[in-house]
């Protein structure tokens, strides 16, 4: 019978199973990691002469289920910065134990990368946004929600109570707005309120989120930035808002409609990205 000391070694066990194969592929250590949302894969053709690894090539990681996201870890160069790229990310939805879902970051960690950028698809709440804009998170709202950190500490990554005041690093985020500035991309700025899914929310959910003073909502992020955020690492996250959300427009929603503005939003995100990461 496993005791909690035990889960927790053997957690620690896998992910460091995890960077070790990385660190076999890789040369150098990324600076940063870029978690790539629904539809923004474009990023990863920015970078030159990438070293692919997909994610069945790692002991113990899990495999994506989710159309648009493709489930291999991209190393190169992107501008001035060494990075690692997560193309398919792990979800809730999926049914996975939230050590899977931790475990892409705590990968990072344990590999010694002390930034992660995240991005993601989410539904615009506030009026000021529409799709194809871009929201830098500011805070998030996600109490509903089973933390990813559930379960044994992994005390060699964290403490067991961390601490949430500051989990978007704020000084990360005046980069981003000021990288946006200087290339003229609107940056919205807002708190992200993350909903299991898989459905999208009702309308009546949607207008509850306002009245807590959400502006977007998605599926992601919130579990990866308390992990990375536990392992020590600065986040940064940025939503693409691909759709109103429930009940603020008329028109029923798609997880299509989701990729297809991703797509053709993605450029400046790709910009932005690209700019920040040249800026830190
Ligand atoms: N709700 C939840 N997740 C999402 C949405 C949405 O409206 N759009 C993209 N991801």
């Amino acid at each position: 019978m496993m005791n909690k000391t035990t889960d927790a070694r053997s957690e620690l066990e896998r992910i460091d199973r995890a960077a070790d194969a990385i660190r076999q592929s890789i040369g150098n250590t990324p600076d940063v990691v870029i978690v790539l949302g629904s539809g923004l894969g474009s990023i990863a053709d920015q970078l030159e002469n990438p070293v692919v690894v997909p994610y069945d090539q790692l002991p113990g990681f899990p495999r994506t289920t989710v159309a648009g996201h493709r489930g291999e870890w991209l190393f190169g160069r992107l501008g001035q910065r060494q990075v690692a790229l997560q193309s398919g990310r792990f979800h809730d939805y999926e049914g996975l134990d939230m050590n899977d879902i931790a475990l892409p970051m705590r990968t990072m960690c344990r590999l010694g990368v002390k930034t992660a950028v995240l991005t993601n698809a989410a539904g615009g709440i506030n009026r000021d946004l529409s799709p194809g804009s871009l929201m830098l998170i500011r805070d998030h709202i996600g109490l509903w929600a089973p933390s990813v950190l559930r379960g044994p500490n992994l005390d060699d990554l964290g403490p067991r109570f961390p601490d949430q005041s500051s989990v978007y690093d704020p000084s990360l985020a005046e980069i981003a707005l000021l990288c946006a500035r200087e290339l003229d991309i609107q940056l919205h700025e807002g708190i992200y309120a993350y909903c299991r899914g898989p459905q999208f929310e009702t309308p009546a959910e949607i207008r509850a989120l306002e009245r807590l003073g959400a502006d977007a909502v998605g599926m992601s992020t919130v579990p990866e930035v308390l992990a990375a955020s536990h392992g020590g690492m600065k986040a940064l996250a940025i939503s693409l808002i691909t759709n109103h959300a429930a009940g603020i427009s008329k028109q029923p929603l798609s997880h299509q409609e989701v990729l297809e503005t991703g797509k053709k939003s993605a450029q400046n995100t790709v910009r932005l990205i690209s700019g920040i990461l040249d800026r830190l």
